[in-house]
């Protein structure tokens, strides 16, 4: 650890996600109902979404992308926060993942406002021809697949829009040298690709598994 630097000790984090954790009630249910369907407990954490929600109001955010939805929890957190006649577009494959946020939509009263699109976000994506520019992006689904979501949403992005990734410490895993798992290899790679970028600024957030945050220039 760096001198003068003892942040990243569990007893600190924990701190973080007690002082500075998103509260919603309708979005805790939420990841309960979907814990109880069985869905993966791999949401972004309320700490990660209250920092979203710093991001997205300094912004006066409108437009929002998303590849990866699961149940709901960050898309409908995002589309609470876009300013009037906003609009989140979020990409998942998985149907009974869709379908649920879908309705989680409805019954927050943020239909309008939250367009799920079913399906490979690979295949999706390259057809998605919007007719206005996305103040706010998010990557969060396959891992694999990061450079390839960051290299199709960047054009899709107005200037001084802000495209965040997350898991980029890979479950803790970035810095372990003899780790080469092929997941955390592409994390590696897409860490990398980004940031030598001149056509972004980026910098590593360190909360939840680590959020690259990055806006276009
Ligand atoms: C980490 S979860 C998303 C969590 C969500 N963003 C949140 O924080 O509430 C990843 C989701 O991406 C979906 N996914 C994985 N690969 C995908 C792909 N190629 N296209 C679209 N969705 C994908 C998975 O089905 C899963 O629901």
């Amino acid at each position: 650890m760096m001198k003068g630097f003892k942040t990243f000790n569990e007893e600190v984090y924990q701190y973080i996600a007690d002082n500075f954790g998103d509260r919603d009630e309708f979005l805790s249910e939420l990841n309960v109902q979907a814990e109880e369907k069985g869905f993966p407990g791999i949401q972004i954490a309320p700490e990660q979404l209250a920092y979203f929600r710093v991001l997205l109001k300094s912004m006066n955010a409108q437009y929002a992308v998303e590849i990866g939805t699961l149940a709901g929890y960050s898309t409908i957190g995002i589309a609470q926060m876009l300013s009037d006649h906003g609009m989140i577009t979020s990409f998942e494959k998985n149907a009974r993942h869709a379908e649920f946020a879908a309705r989680k939509a409805r019954e927050a009263g943020l239909a309008g406002k939250v367009q799920i699109h079913v399906g490979d976000a690979m295949e999706l994506l390259p057809k998605f021809t919007p007719t206005y520019q996305f103040d706010f992006a998010f990557i969060d689904g396959d891992k694999k697949n990061y450079l390839s979501y960051f290299t199709m949403l960047l054009p899709l992005m107005r200037h001084g829009g802000v495209i965040v990734a997350d898991n980029v410490l890979a479950w803790g895993n970035i810095a372990d040298a003899d780790n080469h798992d092929e997941l955390v290899e592409s994390l590696r790679a897409f860490n990398h690709e980004v940031t030598k970028r001149s056509d972004v600024l980026s910098s590593l957030v360190p909360l939840g598994d680590g959020m690259l945050v990055c806006v276009k220039l």
